[in-house]
Protein backbone atom coordinates (compact mmCIF):
# COMPACT_ATOMS: atom_id res chain seq x y z
CA UNK A 1 0.00 0.00 0.00
CA UNK A 2 0.97 3.43 -0.97
CA UNK A 3 1.55 6.61 1.71
CA UNK A 4 2.21 9.98 0.70
CA UNK A 5 3.40 12.61 2.80
CA UNK A 6 2.39 15.69 1.23
CA UNK A 7 3.83 18.44 4.24
CA UNK A 8 7.60 18.19 5.62
CA UNK A 9 7.40 15.07 8.84
CA UNK A 10 10.11 14.75 11.18
CA UNK A 11 12.65 11.66 10.30
CA UNK A 12 11.25 10.08 13.29
CA UNK A 13 8.15 9.58 12.41
CA UNK A 14 8.63 8.66 8.47
CA UNK A 15 11.25 6.22 9.59
CA UNK A 16 8.31 4.45 11.80
CA UNK A 17 6.94 4.77 8.50
CA UNK A 18 9.48 3.52 6.19
CA UNK A 19 10.00 0.49 8.60
CA UNK A 20 6.39 -0.19 8.43
CA UNK A 21 7.26 -1.73 5.17
CA UNK A 22 4.52 0.29 3.13
CA UNK A 23 5.91 2.23 0.07
CA UNK A 24 6.45 5.95 0.82
CA UNK A 25 6.35 8.89 -1.19
CA UNK A 26 7.12 11.82 0.40
CA UNK A 27 6.37 14.81 -2.06
CA UNK A 28 5.58 18.63 -0.52
CA UNK A 29 4.45 22.18 -1.82
CA UNK A 30 2.27 19.99 -4.24
CA UNK A 31 -0.42 22.47 -6.04
CA UNK A 32 -4.13 20.85 -5.71
CA UNK A 33 -4.05 19.84 -9.11
CA UNK A 34 -0.59 18.45 -8.67
CA UNK A 35 -1.84 16.25 -5.28
CA UNK A 36 -5.32 15.81 -7.42
CA UNK A 37 -3.10 14.23 -9.93
CA UNK A 38 -1.15 12.09 -7.25
CA UNK A 39 -3.82 11.13 -4.72
CA UNK A 40 -5.48 8.39 -7.28
CA UNK A 41 -3.89 5.19 -6.21
CA UNK A 42 -2.35 6.50 -2.55
CA UNK A 43 -3.86 4.59 0.70
CA UNK A 44 -2.58 6.99 3.48
CA UNK A 45 -2.03 10.77 3.10
CA UNK A 46 -0.21 12.44 6.05
CA UNK A 47 -0.38 16.08 6.22
CA UNK A 48 0.29 18.99 8.34
CA UNK A 49 -1.15 22.60 7.72
CA UNK A 50 0.02 23.06 4.37
CA UNK A 51 -1.62 20.87 2.16
CA UNK A 52 -5.09 21.50 1.92
CA UNK A 53 -7.18 18.41 1.26
CA UNK A 54 -10.65 20.18 -0.60
CA UNK A 55 -13.36 17.90 -1.64
CA UNK A 56 -11.42 17.88 -5.49
CA UNK A 57 -9.11 16.25 -4.18
CA UNK A 58 -11.26 13.56 -1.92
CA UNK A 59 -12.81 12.78 -5.08
CA UNK A 60 -10.03 11.73 -6.83
CA UNK A 61 -8.71 9.39 -4.32
CA UNK A 62 -10.08 5.55 -5.41
CA UNK A 63 -8.05 3.82 -2.79
CA UNK A 64 -7.49 6.25 0.31
CA UNK A 65 -8.64 4.99 3.67
CA UNK A 66 -6.89 8.12 6.11
CA UNK A 67 -6.06 11.57 6.09
CA UNK A 68 -3.20 12.05 8.95
CA UNK A 69 -2.69 15.19 10.00
CA UNK A 70 0.34 15.83 12.24
CA UNK A 71 -1.02 18.15 14.73
CA UNK A 72 -4.22 19.30 16.08
CA UNK A 73 -6.21 21.41 13.62
CA UNK A 74 -7.87 19.77 10.92
CA UNK A 75 -9.14 22.88 9.19
CA UNK A 76 -7.10 22.24 6.10
CA UNK A 77 -9.30 19.06 5.78
CA UNK A 78 -12.48 18.90 4.15
CA UNK A 79 -13.91 16.87 6.81
CA UNK A 80 -17.58 16.13 5.62
CA UNK A 81 -16.34 14.77 2.11
CA UNK A 82 -13.95 12.44 3.30
CA UNK A 83 -16.73 11.29 5.75
CA UNK A 84 -18.86 10.72 2.87
CA UNK A 85 -16.66 8.68 1.41
CA UNK A 86 -15.42 6.73 4.34
CA UNK A 87 -12.05 7.97 4.39
CA UNK A 88 -11.04 8.23 8.25
CA UNK A 89 -9.87 12.16 9.22
CA UNK A 90 -6.96 11.67 12.15
CA UNK A 91 -5.07 14.08 14.42
CA UNK A 92 -2.46 14.15 17.09
CA UNK A 93 -4.05 15.90 19.99
CA UNK A 94 -1.36 15.79 22.36
CA UNK A 95 2.15 15.67 20.60
CA UNK A 96 2.37 19.71 20.63
CA UNK A 97 0.23 20.81 22.98
CA UNK A 98 3.11 21.90 25.48
CA UNK A 99 4.84 24.06 22.72
CA UNK A 100 1.50 25.69 21.99
CA UNK A 101 1.21 26.92 25.46
CA UNK A 102 5.05 27.55 25.89
CA UNK A 103 4.83 29.61 22.59
CA UNK A 104 1.56 31.16 24.16
CA UNK A 105 3.66 32.04 27.82
CA UNK A 106 6.02 33.82 25.44
CA UNK A 107 4.28 35.09 23.42
CA UNK A 108 2.21 36.98 26.54
CA UNK A 109 5.37 37.87 28.41
CA UNK A 110 6.86 39.55 25.24
CA UNK A 111 4.09 41.98 24.62
CA UNK A 112 3.97 42.45 28.46
CA UNK A 113 7.62 43.67 28.35
CA UNK A 114 7.67 44.98 24.50
CA UNK A 115 10.44 42.68 24.25
CA UNK A 116 10.55 42.07 19.62
CA UNK A 117 10.27 46.50 19.81
CA UNK A 118 13.15 46.60 22.38
CA UNK A 119 15.14 44.70 20.52
CA UNK A 120 14.56 45.70 17.16
CA UNK A 121 15.25 49.42 19.03
CA UNK A 122 18.48 48.33 20.04
CA UNK A 123 19.57 46.62 17.12
CA UNK A 124 19.30 49.55 14.94
CA UNK A 125 21.53 51.35 18.33
CA UNK A 126 18.76 53.13 19.84
CA UNK A 127 18.77 53.33 23.73
CA UNK A 128 15.33 53.89 24.38
CA UNK A 129 14.81 52.89 28.18
CA UNK A 130 11.34 55.22 28.81
CA UNK A 131 9.62 54.09 25.33
CA UNK A 132 9.56 50.26 26.37
CA UNK A 133 7.81 49.94 29.66
CA UNK A 134 6.14 47.44 30.60
CA UNK A 135 3.60 45.57 33.36
CA UNK A 136 3.75 42.80 35.58
CA UNK A 137 1.44 39.64 36.07
CA UNK A 138 1.89 39.63 39.63
CA UNK A 139 -1.71 39.77 41.55
CA UNK A 140 -3.59 40.62 37.80
CA UNK A 141 -6.43 38.77 35.92
CA UNK A 142 -5.89 36.29 33.15
CA UNK A 143 -8.54 35.65 30.80
CA UNK A 144 -8.57 31.75 29.05
CA UNK A 145 -11.01 31.20 26.60
CA UNK A 146 -11.22 27.66 26.38
CA UNK A 147 -9.70 25.46 28.76
CA UNK A 148 -8.98 22.58 26.70
CA UNK A 149 -5.33 21.03 26.65
CA UNK A 150 -3.79 23.84 25.81
CA UNK A 151 -5.95 26.58 27.81
CA UNK A 152 -5.17 24.66 30.90
CA UNK A 153 -1.80 24.38 30.88
CA UNK A 154 -1.08 27.91 30.35
CA UNK A 155 -3.65 28.84 32.79
CA UNK A 156 -1.60 27.00 34.97
CA UNK A 157 1.51 28.61 34.24
CA UNK A 158 0.24 31.82 34.20
CA UNK A 159 -1.33 31.05 38.09
CA UNK A 160 2.40 30.39 39.23
CA UNK A 161 2.84 34.37 38.26
CA UNK A 162 -0.19 34.80 41.03
CA UNK A 163 -2.57 35.71 38.43
CA UNK A 164 -6.20 35.25 38.66
CA UNK A 165 -7.71 32.89 36.05
CA UNK A 166 -11.19 33.40 34.74
CA UNK A 167 -11.92 30.90 32.23
CA UNK A 168 -15.01 30.56 29.91
CA UNK A 169 -15.85 27.23 28.12
CA UNK A 170 -19.19 25.54 27.87
CA UNK A 171 -18.08 22.15 27.98
CA UNK A 172 -16.36 22.83 31.45
CA UNK A 173 -18.18 22.21 34.51
CA UNK A 174 -17.75 24.16 37.72
CA UNK A 175 -16.26 21.40 39.49
CA UNK A 176 -13.56 20.98 36.87
CA UNK A 177 -13.17 24.37 36.62
CA UNK A 178 -12.72 25.12 40.20
CA UNK A 179 -9.71 21.65 40.20
CA UNK A 180 -7.72 23.87 38.02
CA UNK A 181 -7.79 26.87 40.42
CA UNK A 182 -10.04 28.95 37.33
CA UNK A 183 -13.64 30.79 37.80
CA UNK A 184 -15.86 30.14 35.18
CA UNK A 185 -17.31 33.65 33.69
CA UNK A 186 -18.56 34.51 30.74
CA UNK A 187 -16.99 36.06 27.72
CA UNK A 188 -17.80 39.37 28.11
CA UNK A 189 -17.31 39.09 31.98
CA UNK A 190 -13.76 38.14 30.54
CA UNK A 191 -13.39 40.89 28.35
CA UNK A 192 -14.23 43.70 31.26
CA UNK A 193 -12.19 41.98 33.61
CA UNK A 194 -9.12 41.00 32.58
CA UNK A 195 -5.53 42.37 31.96
CA UNK A 196 -4.54 39.60 29.89
CA UNK A 197 -6.58 37.31 27.77
CA UNK A 198 -5.88 34.64 25.38
CA UNK A 199 -8.35 31.99 23.44
CA UNK A 200 -7.74 28.25 23.17
CA UNK A 201 -10.64 27.45 21.32
CA UNK A 202 -11.02 25.37 18.09
CA UNK A 203 -12.55 28.08 14.92
CA UNK A 204 -16.19 26.75 14.72
CA UNK A 205 -19.25 29.11 13.82
CA UNK A 206 -19.50 29.60 17.76
CA UNK A 207 -16.31 30.90 17.98
CA UNK A 208 -15.47 32.94 14.88
CA UNK A 209 -15.40 36.73 15.39
CA UNK A 210 -15.85 35.88 19.20
CA UNK A 211 -14.04 38.71 19.88
CA UNK A 212 -15.07 41.54 18.07
CA UNK A 213 -15.69 45.34 18.61
CA UNK A 214 -18.28 44.89 21.18
CA UNK A 215 -15.78 42.86 23.17
CA UNK A 216 -12.60 45.20 22.33
CA UNK A 217 -15.26 48.11 24.13
CA UNK A 218 -15.48 46.75 27.52
CA UNK A 219 -11.76 45.84 27.47
CA UNK A 220 -9.42 48.04 29.88
CA UNK A 221 -7.44 50.44 27.91
CA UNK A 222 -4.83 48.30 29.70
CA UNK A 223 -5.55 44.64 28.34
CA UNK A 224 -3.48 42.69 26.62
CA UNK A 225 -5.13 39.90 23.97
CA UNK A 226 -3.36 36.96 22.98
CA UNK A 227 -4.54 34.23 19.95
CA UNK A 228 -2.10 31.23 19.55
CA UNK A 229 -5.13 28.96 18.28
CA UNK A 230 -6.46 29.56 14.79
CA UNK A 231 -6.63 32.68 13.09
CA UNK A 232 -10.77 34.82 13.07
CA UNK A 233 -11.52 33.49 17.01
CA UNK A 234 -10.52 37.32 17.37
CA UNK A 235 -11.83 39.55 14.31
CA UNK A 236 -8.68 41.06 12.46
CA UNK A 237 -9.98 43.90 11.48
CA UNK A 238 -11.97 44.92 14.48
CA UNK A 239 -8.39 43.85 16.61
CA UNK A 240 -6.07 46.22 14.41
CA UNK A 241 -8.51 49.14 14.94
CA UNK A 242 -9.38 48.14 18.56
CA UNK A 243 -5.33 48.94 19.39
CA UNK A 244 -4.84 51.53 16.94
CA UNK A 245 -7.81 53.72 18.89
CA UNK A 246 -6.25 52.82 22.46
CA UNK A 247 -9.31 50.59 23.46
CA UNK A 248 -6.70 48.07 24.48
CA UNK A 249 -2.47 48.45 25.01
CA UNK A 250 -1.50 45.64 22.67
CA UNK A 251 -1.78 42.02 21.07
CA UNK A 252 0.16 38.72 20.32
CA UNK A 253 -0.94 37.15 17.68
CA UNK A 254 0.45 33.81 16.20
CA UNK A 255 -2.39 32.84 13.56
CA UNK A 256 -4.19 34.13 10.80
CA UNK A 257 -7.39 33.81 8.99
CA UNK A 258 -5.11 33.58 6.39
CA UNK A 259 -1.97 32.41 6.28
CA UNK A 260 0.31 34.32 5.42
CA UNK A 261 -1.82 36.90 5.66
CA UNK A 262 -0.08 39.38 3.50
CA UNK A 263 -3.00 40.60 1.31
CA UNK A 264 -5.99 40.13 3.41
CA UNK A 265 -7.78 41.25 6.85
CA UNK A 266 -4.55 40.23 8.73
CA UNK A 267 -2.29 42.11 6.70
CA UNK A 268 -3.51 45.00 8.99
CA UNK A 269 -1.78 43.31 12.52
CA UNK A 270 1.20 43.30 10.86
CA UNK A 271 0.77 47.39 10.96
CA UNK A 272 0.85 48.18 14.11
CA UNK A 273 4.09 48.61 16.82
CA UNK A 274 1.47 47.62 19.34
CA UNK A 275 1.39 43.60 18.39
CA UNK A 276 3.75 41.63 18.09
CA UNK A 277 3.46 38.45 15.70
CA UNK A 278 5.03 34.90 14.80
CA UNK A 279 4.67 32.99 11.56
CA UNK A 280 2.15 30.35 13.11
CA UNK A 281 5.06 28.88 15.30
CA UNK A 282 2.92 27.23 18.37
CA UNK A 283 3.68 24.06 17.50
CA UNK A 284 7.11 24.50 15.72
CA UNK A 285 9.62 22.69 18.36
CA UNK A 286 12.14 20.15 17.89
CA UNK A 287 10.42 17.93 20.34
CA UNK A 288 6.36 18.41 18.77
CA UNK A 289 7.44 18.04 15.42
CA UNK A 290 8.77 14.60 16.72
CA UNK A 291 5.84 14.10 19.03
CA UNK A 292 3.11 14.34 16.18
CA UNK A 293 5.33 12.85 13.72
CA UNK A 294 5.46 9.49 15.53
CA UNK A 295 1.71 9.77 16.96
CA UNK A 296 0.77 10.12 13.29
CA UNK A 297 3.05 7.61 11.61
CA UNK A 298 1.42 5.06 14.45
CA UNK A 299 -2.15 5.83 13.20
CA UNK A 300 -1.80 5.55 9.60
CA UNK A 301 0.05 2.20 10.17
CA UNK A 302 -2.86 0.49 12.67
CA UNK A 303 -5.85 2.10 10.02
CA UNK A 304 -3.54 0.62 6.81
CA UNK A 305 -2.99 -2.60 8.80
CA UNK A 306 -6.99 -2.73 9.56
CA UNK A 307 -6.58 -1.97 13.58
CA UNK A 308 -8.65 0.86 13.38
CA UNK A 309 -7.86 4.79 14.35
CA UNK A 310 -7.26 6.20 17.71
CA UNK A 311 -7.84 10.01 17.73
CA UNK A 312 -10.27 12.06 15.18
P1 LIG B 1 -8.83 21.17 22.87
O1 LIG B 1 -9.85 20.49 22.04
O2 LIG B 1 -8.11 20.37 23.91
O3 LIG B 1 -9.46 22.44 23.62
C1 LIG B 1 -10.35 23.30 22.98
C2 LIG B 1 -11.34 23.76 24.03
O4 LIG B 1 -12.19 24.73 23.45
C3 LIG B 1 -12.24 22.62 24.56
O5 LIG B 1 -12.15 22.55 25.98
C4 LIG B 1 -13.63 23.04 24.11
O6 LIG B 1 -14.62 22.68 25.04
C5 LIG B 1 -13.47 24.54 24.00
N1 LIG B 1 -14.49 25.17 23.19
C6 LIG B 1 -15.13 24.69 22.11
N2 LIG B 1 -16.03 25.57 21.67
C7 LIG B 1 -15.95 26.65 22.49
C8 LIG B 1 -16.61 27.90 22.56
N3 LIG B 1 -17.59 28.22 21.70
N4 LIG B 1 -16.24 28.76 23.52
C9 LIG B 1 -15.28 28.45 24.43
N5 LIG B 1 -14.63 27.27 24.43
C10 LIG B 1 -14.95 26.39 23.47
O7 LIG B 1 -7.80 21.82 21.84
P2 LIG B 1 -6.30 22.28 22.13
O8 LIG B 1 -5.38 21.15 21.79
O9 LIG B 1 -6.22 22.92 23.46
O10 LIG B 1 -6.13 23.38 20.98
C11 LIG B 1 -6.71 24.65 21.10
C12 LIG B 1 -6.53 25.44 19.82
O11 LIG B 1 -5.14 25.64 19.57
C13 LIG B 1 -7.08 24.77 18.55
O12 LIG B 1 -7.67 25.76 17.75
C14 LIG B 1 -5.83 24.23 17.87
O13 LIG B 1 -5.99 24.06 16.49
C15 LIG B 1 -4.86 25.35 18.20
N6 LIG B 1 -3.43 25.00 18.11
C16 LIG B 1 -2.61 25.93 17.59
C17 LIG B 1 -1.25 25.68 17.53
C18 LIG B 1 -0.31 26.68 16.91
O14 LIG B 1 0.63 26.27 16.28
N7 LIG B 1 -0.52 27.96 17.09
C19 LIG B 1 -0.75 24.46 18.01
C20 LIG B 1 -1.62 23.54 18.55
C21 LIG B 1 -2.99 23.82 18.61
C1 LIG C 1 -2.02 22.49 14.96
O1 LIG C 1 -3.20 22.60 14.68
O2 LIG C 1 -1.51 21.42 15.34
C2 LIG C 1 -1.16 23.68 14.93
O3 LIG C 1 -1.77 24.78 14.37
C3 LIG C 1 0.22 23.47 14.47
C4 LIG C 1 0.41 23.09 13.04
O4 LIG C 1 -0.33 23.55 12.19
O5 LIG C 1 1.32 22.32 12.77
Amino acid sequence: MKILVSDSLSGEGLNILKDSGFDVVVDTGLSEDQLIEKIKDVDALVIRSGTQVTARVIEAADNLKIIGRAGVGVDNVDVDAATKKGIIVSNTPDGNTLSAAEHTCAMMMAVARNIPQACASLKSEKWERNKFMGVEFNKKVLGVIGLGRIGAEVAKRFQSFNMTVLGYDPFVSEERAKSMGITLATVEEICRKADFITVHTPLTKDTKNLINTAMFDVMKPTARIVNCARGGIINEEDLAAAVESGKIAGAAIDVFVEEPPFNSSGAGLLKSDKIIVTPHLGASTVEAQVNVAIDIAHEIINVLNGEGAKSA
